[in-house]
């Protein structure tokens, strides 16, 4: 998603639209765009990867067809390889899949940029480092879950800071354009703590949409907490 914009832009902020009204999903996209979002967040849940039910290619199909933001789909399923084609056929920019939902995480890999995607390799909390060490190379972008999967509007995680360090340091020296996404609790509060880990991409629901004034002003405020971005106005 990010690769060929990460050198001018390093610094993206993806709004989760879980974390929006769902009955007026369009207004919470353009609210958020005229706040300087980058890219949107969906969250795919399949009740059963994780105890919550949410989104499916319908929904991402129609948040395509009112948005002009890469669509980042971050798929908390059992079985992701059953539905990597209809997301990336729904308009899903980058799909990530869980390296906890097993598989054959590689071949997962293969078949994301087959369709024509980039893949992305999400982790949860209690996964280490050592696990997902040698896949990266895989992957345009890994996800470092600091909330365990299932819901918006949880605490931020500190203790997975180190491990997020980790694969920091592992995509410096691979030397690959690979984004490092971190995602849960993110706020005004904690998006410092991500950012001084490694992280570059920053999945924020409840601060952008449930909390704050205004999607707009929420996004502004979380971009003046990134390096070298100036706080903009809001259009
Ligand atoms: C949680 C989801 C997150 C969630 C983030 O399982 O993967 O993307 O929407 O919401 P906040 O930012 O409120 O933690
Ligand atoms: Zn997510």
């Amino acid at each position: 998603m990010a690769r060929g914009s990460a050198k001018h832009r390093p610094f993206w902020l993806l709004p989760s639209i879980l974390s929006a009204d769902p009955t007026d999903l369009a207004s919470a996209l353009r609210a958020a765009e005229e706040g300087g979002a980058d890219a949107f967040h969906i969250d795919v849940m399949d009740g059963h990867f994780v105890p919550n039910i949410t989104f499916g290619p319908a929904l991402v199909r129609a948040v395509r067809a009112r948005t002009r933001l890469p669509l980042d789909i971050h798929l908390m399923i059992s079985e992701p390889g059953k539905y990597l084609k209809a997301f990336a056929q729904a308009g899903g920019d980058t799909l990530a899949f869980h390296i906890e939902a097993g598989g054959n995480i590689s071949a997962l890999a293969r078949e994301v940029r087959a369709l024509g995607r980039h893949p992305s390799l999400a982790v949860r909390p209690d996964t280490k480092f050592a696990e997902v060490e040698a896949l990266l190379p895989e992957f345009d972008e890994v996800i470092v879950m600091t909330v365990m999967p299932g819901f918006s509007g949880q605490k931020f995680m500190h203790d997975v800071l180190p491990k997020m360090r980790q694969v920091r340091h592992a995509i410096d020296i691979s030397g690959r354009a690979i984004d490092l996404s971190v995602d849960g609790g993110i706020t005004r509060e904690t998006i410092g703590d991500a950012v001084g880990s490694g992280a570059n991409l920053f999945v924020c629901g409840n601060s952008v949409y449930a909390d704050g004034p205004s999607p707009q002003e929420n996004l502004r405020a979380l971009r003046a907490l990134l390096p070298g971005e100036a706080p903009r106005e809001v259009r």
